[in-house]
Formats: structure tokens, C-alpha cells, sequence
């Protein structure tokens, strides 16, 4: 039987350790602050952010939840972003992506001051990670590091692949498993012979935003699988499909009209590999945790 890696769980151990960490700021000096700008209605940017700012309240720090129109100018949002730059009580500045197609997006990671880029976007942390030196890292990546460390799964020395190049997920991840030692391999979709590069891995992370794409025959067996996918399926044949071997993805789907699957196709990932990450429930919830160490981090450091 594969090893389920619980993120909920983690997230939990994580969010308890943050706590007397934030009491002690809030005792001798004040509350962390996080600021979150959502522009736009994406559904999905949605409820990320109605979740780390839930998650912040709950832990007794300061959140703001700022949202702008998605007919925002680049120059409108740069100078929000640099008012939230000079105050003091805010620690931490986190601009959901994707952001509108007129806006700069670049231009707007670029504006958040380097250390209150608790998504580790800034092209200067993203510097710092390339040097393994200290900044804050990408939260989803960084999530998954700590949960492979907390579930004492062994990285040097292990054939590890990436499947996906983007600047959120893959290309930091890949960086973030060579310094721990792993043998890196990204992959994308101009790879030839994806399976046969996905069945060399022990530790595989699929992170290219596709359904299930990842069967059976990309698998090692004995393989260590993070899936970073978040696909809400509503098409009956795809559903069928994807839930082929998973009574409670079926159930899930007859109940609500659609169900949200992975990267991996879940019964055969469940079949294969010795420990896998569940959807939802496996890399989700630490991306929060993640956001929300990066902010303490972020005010003890500034409080220092
Ligand atoms: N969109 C998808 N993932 C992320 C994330 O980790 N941070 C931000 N800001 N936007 C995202």
C-alpha cells in the first residue's frame, strides 16, 4: 500500500509551530502583516486568496485583502504596490497571479520590495535561490521540501524529475531538489519520450497544469510522486476516465458534477508509487503554510 502524504496534517504541524513565534511578535513588538492584492474575479485566484487570508486571521495576524478591477493599469498597481512597500506594519506582499493581460507583469514582481516578496518572485530572490542562499523561497516548492523532509524521504543521490518549467512551480522546485543533493531532470512539452524520462525518476513531481496526464507508463514502480495539479473535471468521458479505478473520485463526481483530479491519474498513481500526494489535500495546503512562515520570517527580520 502507498504512503498517503497528508498535507493537511502538515500544514497543521506547521501553522502550530507559527504560533508562538507570532505571540511573541504580537507581545514585544506587533502583529505580522500580510497584504494580498487580487485583481480581477479568476475563480480559481479566488479562493487562494480567500484561504491565506483566512489562514492569516486565524493565526492572529494582520491581513489585507486588497482587490483591484481587472481593467487595472500597470502604473495603478505599481503604485499600490509601493504604498504597501513604506509601511511599516506590513511585512509581507503577495500579488496573486496570473495577472490581466495589459498589465506588466514583471514590472509588478519587480516592484515589490525583495523583503516583503514572501512569494519569492522577485528576480533578486529568485538570484538568492540559485545560490542556495538565504531568502524567501517560492511557497509551493518550499512546501513541497518540507514535506519530504517531515516525511523523511531521502533526496540525495536520487534520480528526481520535474515535469513542468514554470517560474511558480518547476524551474524553483528543480533548483530547490539539486541543492538537496537529488539528480535533476526538467521536463516539458517539447521532451522527447516523456514516458521514458518520467520512469527514471524516484521522486517525481508533476507540475504542467494537464488532467491525469501522467498514467501508468510514466511510473516507476517504488516511486515517490508530488502532484502539484488542481484540475476540476465537469466533462462525463473525462471523469470516467480519470476516475477509472477510484470509487470516491466516482462517488465525488455522481454527487457533484465534477471532481477535482491532479497532474497524475490518481488510481494509477495510488497503484505504483510508495508514497504519493492526494488531490486535493496533498501540496495545496502547504503553499499556505509556506506564505505564512515566509510573513513571520519576513517580520522577524524586520523587527530584529
Ligand atoms: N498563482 C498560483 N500560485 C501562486 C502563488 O503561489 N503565488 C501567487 N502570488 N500567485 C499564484
Amino acid at each position: 500500500m502507498a504512503r498517503i502524504l497528508d498535507g493537511k496534517a502538515i500544514n497543521q504541524q506547521i501553522l502550530e509551530e507559527l504560533k508562538p513565534r507570532i505571540a511573541r511578535l504580537a507581545q514585544t513588538r506587533r502583529k505580522p502583516g500580510l497584504a494580498v492584492i487580487l485583481v480581477g474575479n479568476n475563480p480559481a485566484s479566488e479562493i487562494y486568496v480567500r484561504s491565506k487570508v483566512k489562514t492569516c486571521v486565524d493565526l492572529g495576524m494582520l491581513s489585507e485583502e486588497i482587490r483591484m478591477p481587472d481593467t487595472i493599469s500597470t502604473a495603478d498597481l505599481l503604485d499600490r504596490i509601493g504604498t504597501l512597500n513604506r509601511r511599516e506594519d506590513i511585512d509581507g506582499i503577495l500579488v496573486q497571479m496570473p495577472l490581466p493581460r495589459q498589465v506588466d507583469s514583471r514590472a509588478v514582481l519587480l516592484a515589490v520590495q525583495p523583503d516583503k516578496d514572501v512569494d519569492g518572485f522577485h528576480p533578486y530572490n529568485v538570484g538568492q535561490l540559485v545560490a542556495n542562499a538565504p531568502a524567501p523561497r517560492a511557497c509551493t516548492p518550499a512546501g513541497i521540501m518540507e514535506m519530504l523532509k517531515r516525511s523523511r524521504i531521502e533526496l540525495a543521490g536520487k534520480e528526481a524529475v520535474v515535469v513542468g518549467r514554470s517560474d511558480i512551480v518547476g524551474k524553483p522546485m528543480a533548483l530547490l531538489l539539486l541543492h538537496a543533493h537529488a539528480t535533476v531532470t526538467i521536463c516539458h512539452s517539447k521532451t522527447h519520450d516523456l514516458p521514458a524520462v518520467c520512469r527514471r525518476a524516484e521522486i517525481l513531481v508533476a507540475a504542467m497544469g494537464r488532467t491525469a496526464f501522467i498514467t501508468a507508463d510514466f511510473i516507476r514502480p517504488g516511486a515517490v510522486i508530488i502532484d502539484v495539479g488542481m484540475n476540476r473535471v465537469t466533462d462525463p468521458a473525462e471523469a470516467a476516465r480519470v476516475c477509472e479505478g477510484s470509487p470516491a473520485k466516482q462517488a465525488a463526481f455522481e454527487k457533484n458534477g465534477s471532481v477535482l483530479v491532479g497532474d497524475v491519474h490518481p488510481a494509477d498513481m495510488a497503484e505504483l508509487a510508495s508514497a504519493y500526494t492526494p488531490v486535493p489535500g496533498g501540496v495545496g495546503p502547504l503553499t499556505i503554510a509556506m506564505l505564512m512562515a515566509n510573513t513571520v520570517q519576513s517580520a522577524e527580520s524586520r523587527l530584529a
